[in-house]
């Protein structure tokens, strides 16, 4: 994307972001956008979805109108989820689900072969963790409480549990047990899991 559709699309998800009306929004976008934080323009993937400047950003904001619409529809057949499902919280949740990945992707220079046979120099990303290596979805919860934001638990747990069992530690029944729990208790974890599903893997696959 270039830098006229990565203010766009960042203007876009600030406005979404603050049609929640919560505190400490102005913060949070501060803290994406300075320092070793690169949101607005990192990509989503090195090889995978959306492996371009802005990619992240398009990825989140994808998340987020599939998460409407699905919570529209999870009402629609079950009129008893809506105090469950609100609003603001699938577009906190959505938003911020990978703002983890902020810090980790760097420009770099990569050899490539391409269909003829040859080696070309290609613009893509280094993976670096060092920054904060706090995980991935416990990292995108921390960050959206460091940053001061109004954020509910149930919001918080959507975020730490998007990836359900794919983030789990190895043979950890505390892990799978808060994961499950986190589920039965709050079915946002699950819209949040099933909207990053769609949007990565129908929206935004080849
Ligand atoms: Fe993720
Ligand atoms: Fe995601």
């Amino acid at each position: 994307m270039n830098k006229q559709e990565i203010e766009t699309r960042k203007a876009e998800f600030i406005e979404l972001l603050k049609s929640t009306g919560r505190e400490g929004v102005d913060e949070l976008v501060e803290m994406l956008d300075e320092g070793k934080m690169h949101f607005f323009t990192a990509p989503a993937s090195v090889n995978h979805h959306l492996n371009s400047d802005g990619g992240l950003l398009v990825h989140s904001l994808n998340t987020c109108k599939a998460g409407l619409k699905l919570r529209e529809m999870a009402i629609a057949m079950k009129p008893e989820l809506e105090p469950m499902l609100k609003r603001d919280s699938v577009i906190i949740a959505t938003l911020l689900h990978d703002i983890c990945k902020a810090d980790i992707y760097h420009p770099a220079i990569k050899k490539r072969k391409g269909d003829d046979g040859i080696w070309r120099e290609v613009a893509s990303y280094d993976v670096n963790y060092s920054n904060f290596p706090m995980g991935h979805g416990e990292k995108s919860a921390m960050m959206a409480l460091w940053a001061g934001l109004e954020i509910t638990q149930e919001e918080l747990l959507a975020i730490r549990w998007h990836m359900t069992a794919w983030d789990l530690p190895m043979q950890s029944v505390e892990a799978t047990k808060s994961l499950n729990a986190a589920r039965d208790k709050h079915p946002l974890c699950s819209l949040v899991q099933l909207a990053d599903g769609v949007a990565a893997n129908l929206i935004e696959h080849d």
